[in-house]
């Protein structure tokens, strides 16, 4: 459908529930514009020109909060209602009883696998998570003390020079190839981040554990024969995993598909993907949320750190969402989650001042006001550190979960006949035309 100018305006109409009529005071022509799926089409939009050499209307949308760029099948959410959907299925549902492979063949196929298809993709996931010899020799190039992020990211962009054929983004079994190697390398590069950086001989996978179980063997395996990782520890890394696996075009989802738009092979696109996540507004905000606690030191320094909050001076990290105005789903199974986990840890004292922040933070008018509620990353942080996990790790994982997500996206845009090369407009605040003296 097109934007028609009202004297033009087709002899049947669309229902008024379903186009936007706008008066352009520039020339006092009308428009009407279709409205479909809550949207409105930007390009028609830009059709409207005041004169002939006008280059039409742009919309300007810093941070794209009102804008749709994409038609995607994979998750739901409704901000104001704190729901949370992967293909339908509700989070609660699947962080209850699905596994984390399980949940990734979902978000990438559209349907729960079968039990045998389910046993074929955790056998293929299985057997690509051994990582090149000279990957390691790369890792080890690092310095001691480098983020273990920084590590990732390298690594991950690193892996396309190893698999070429990864260029082949128009070829379906190339691509899912690489989905599965990037889904099933992601942990082995994580966990050889972590022991390359407190000198550790790396621990190879073991194809007897699960996909979370072996993660935590290459974590944590020193002298023993087999790991075995405690299996609520494992189940809740899982669930983790699972909360985390996708969340519509979040700051790191966009950048794989724009990254993604470009034709780039997939190792490219998630390594950007992560460079996104690595801030301390997205994936970053569960290590500021732990360095944050700590800083805050007690329980009764809670309302000093809510005042300077308040005056501006700092944001109260693993607070608030961009679209999540009445709670975050994720982080409510989160909370039971930490339970599980503090009855074989132990309870992290600094649970005590999360709890007060909390309490707090709800009751506090400019947080009520604000619709600032905990998000998915105020408590994981805290568990991931009652696990063992340094702080630099948190992101990391976050990484982990969020991989399948990030490939069913980068797939979904690549097949989508309405999707270009991403390329937003500007509006030009620069100097004139003038020249050199
Ligand atoms: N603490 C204090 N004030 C806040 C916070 C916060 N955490 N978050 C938003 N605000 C205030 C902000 O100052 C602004 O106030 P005002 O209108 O008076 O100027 C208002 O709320 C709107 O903030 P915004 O920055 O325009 O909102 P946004 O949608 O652009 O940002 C956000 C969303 C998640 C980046 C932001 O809430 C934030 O910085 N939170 C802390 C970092 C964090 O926890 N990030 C993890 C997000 S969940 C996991 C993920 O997806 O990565």
């Amino acid at each position: 459908m097109t934007i028609a100018e009202t004297e033009r305006a087709p002899k049947t109409p669309a229902t008024p529930a379903s186009t936007l009529t706008l008066r352009d005071d520039r020339t006092g022509k009308s428009y009407t514009l279709p409205i479909e799926d809550g949207t409105i089409n930007a390009s028609e939009l830009h059709k409207i020109r005041a004169t002939d050499d006008d280059p039409g209307l742009f919309t300007y949308d810093p941070g794209f909060t009102a804008t749709a760029a994409v038609k995607s099948a994979i998750t739901y959410i409704d901000g104001d209602q704190g729901i949370l959907r992967y293909r339908g299925y509700p989070i609660e549902e699947l962080a209850e009883a699905s596994g984390f492979l399980e949940i990734a063949s979902l978000l990438l196929e559209g349907e729960l696998p079968t039990d045998q298809v389910l046993a074929e993709w955790r056998d293929e996931i299985t057997h690509h998570t051994f990582i090149h010899e000279n990957i390691k020799k790369f890792i080890d190039g690092f310095r001691h003390d480098a983020h273990p992020m920084g590590i990732l990211m390298s690594t991950v962009a690193a892996l396309s020079t190893f698999y070429p054929e990864a260029k082949q983004i128009g070829d379906a079994d190339a691509r899912r190839k690489q989905i599965v190697r990037l889904i099933a390398k992601m942990p082995t590069i994580a966990a050889f981040a972590y022991r390359h950086a407190i000198g550790l001989p790396y621990a190879y996978p073991d194809n007897d554990l699960g996909y979370t179980g072996n993660f935590l063997n290459m974590m944590w395996k020193t002298t023993e024969l087999q790991y075995r990782p405690d299996p609520i520890l494992e189940r809740a890394l899982e669930v983790l995993f699972i909360l985390h696996a996708d969340h519509e075009q979040n700051c790191s989802t966009s950048t794989v598909r724009v990254v993604g738009s470009s034709r780039s092979d997939p190792y490219s696109a998630v390594a950007a993907g992560i460079g996104a996540l690595y801030g301390p507004l997205h994936g970053g905000a569960n290590e500021q949320v732990l360095r944050m606690l700590e800083e805050i030191g007690s329980v009764d320094r809670v309302p000093q750190h809510i005042e300077r909050v308040k005056k501006g001076e700092l944001r109260l990290m693993g607070f608030g969402h961009r679209i999540y105005k009445s709670y975050d789903p994720r982080a409510k199974v989160i909370k039971r989650v930490a339970d599980d986990v503090f009855r074989v840890t132990g309870r992290n004292p600094l649970l005590d001042i999360a709890l007060e922040l909390e309490r707090i933070a709800l009751e506090d008018e400019y947080f009520v006001s604000h619709k600032l509620y905990p998000n998915v990353d105020f408590y994981s942080g805290i568990i991931y550190q009652a696990m063992g996990f340094p702080t630099e790790m948190f992101p990391v994982l976050f990484a982990i979960g969020r991989t399948p997500g990030w490939l069913a996206q980068w797939e979904e845009g690549l097949l989508d006949p309405e999707q270009k090369i991403a390329r937003p407009r500007q509006i030009y605040t620069g100097p004139a035309l003038r020249h050199l003296e």
